[in-house]
């Protein structure tokens, strides 16, 4: 029960498909959110995902899911945008990232229309260009709205590394930067293992020839929902997860840091453009982006990343 004056946490999910409805399962058992809202075009299915939801409620912590509207949008704390088309064959990744804009814009127009207090977290592909679009088109200030970003693949990261190096992946400080996508940067100059930088971790351990396996262990990143989506047709888990980590960083004010896709500007030569960067996150959204300092090698891989964004970015329609 709510005391007087107490707003439920609330967060809207629009899009109720592999990634929408897994994150709703995610957040339901996460205990973080008091309400949770799924949107979907398509009904049937949204009212099929969330009658599943309900069955296991006996089973999780205190929570109302319910196939909404986007009235419920004037209440919520956090929208979660994971509404979007899948490739058609012959279609091309500009024609699919038009759509897609398409498609998130028309969701923003009656977001906006209901609230312009809750934080907005992109999901939908290609998350960058669609955070920057969701931007310009909401009119929200950047602070308020972010993408997913790179949070995922630099948890891959962390994963591998932890598996590599025998070390539990809490204590692995590891950061993907860039676009989420196959122009992505791997911030070796800022990863460490509880503190010991990884170069000095590796002179320590000597057990195997790192440096050699370093490029590899990139490649697996970037191609990690490759690989995934060719053996079970989509990735959701891993999203799921890391979209638990935004969402709660926001409704609990924590400021984490997390490399949510932010706009960005006079950083490394790179402007007006939307990609990862280590950000601390809290209620309201961005709280402060942490322009680090890279290594030569790394800013030049960032500002490469950031034109191919910008690129795709300035052929959106108006
Ligand atoms: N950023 C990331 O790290 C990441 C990870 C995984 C997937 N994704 C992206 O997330 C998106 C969703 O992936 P998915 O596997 O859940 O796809 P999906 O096809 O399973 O689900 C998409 C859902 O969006 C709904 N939808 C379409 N138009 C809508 C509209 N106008 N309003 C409301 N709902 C609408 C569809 O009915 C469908 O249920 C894709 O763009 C995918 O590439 C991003």
């Amino acid at each position: 029960m709510k005391g007087h004056g107490e707003q439920a946490k609330r967060v809207v999910i629009v899009g109720a498909g592999s990634v929408g409805s897994t994150f709703a399962y995610t957040l339901m058992n996460s205990g973080l959110a008091e309400d949770i809202v799924l949107i979907d075009v398509d009904e049937e299915k949204v009212e099929g995902e969330v009658m599943d939801l309900n069955h296991g409620l006996f089973f999780a912590p205190p929570v109302s899911i319910w196939a909404g509207d986007y009235s419920d949008c004037a209440a919520a704390h956090a929208v979660v945008i994971t509404a979007g088309a899948a490739q058609e064959p012959g279609e091309s990744r500009l024609d699919l990232t038009g759509r897609n804009a398409g498609i998130c814009r028309s969701i923003l127009d009656q977001v906006v229309e209901q609230t312009r207090d809750a934080v907005i977290v992109m999901v939908t592909n290609p998350v960058d260009v669609l955070t920057y679009d969701a931007i310009r088109h909401s009119g929200l200030p950047w602070k308020q709205v972010v993408g997913s970003g790179t949070v995922l693949d630099s948890a891959r990261f962390r994963f591998l590394l932890s598996d590599h190096c025998q070390v539990d992946p809490r204590n692995v400080h590891a950061y993907i930067l860039g676009e989420h996508g196959d122009s992505e940067v791997a911030a070796w100059s800022m990863t460490h293992m509880a503190g010991v930088p990884m170069d000095r971790f590796c002179a320590l351990c000597g057990e195997c020839d790192f440096q050699r396996r370093r490029q590899r262990m990139v490649e697996q990143v970037r191609d990690s929902a490759y690989h995934v989506i060719a053996a079970k047709g989509a990735t959701y888990y891993g999203i799921s997860q890391a979209l638990l980590r935004i969402v709660g960083a926001v409704l609990r004010d924590e400021h984490s840091v997390l490399t949510v896709s932010t706009l960005i500007h006079n950083y490394l030569g790179i402007e007006d453009v939307c990609l990862s960067i280590p950000c601390v996150l809290g209620r309201t959204g961005v709280v402060r982006q942490l322009k680090v300092g890279l290594s030569q090698t790394e800013a030049a891989d960032l500002r490469r990343s950031a034109e191919k964004l910008k690129d795709v970015q300035d052929a959106l329609p108006d």
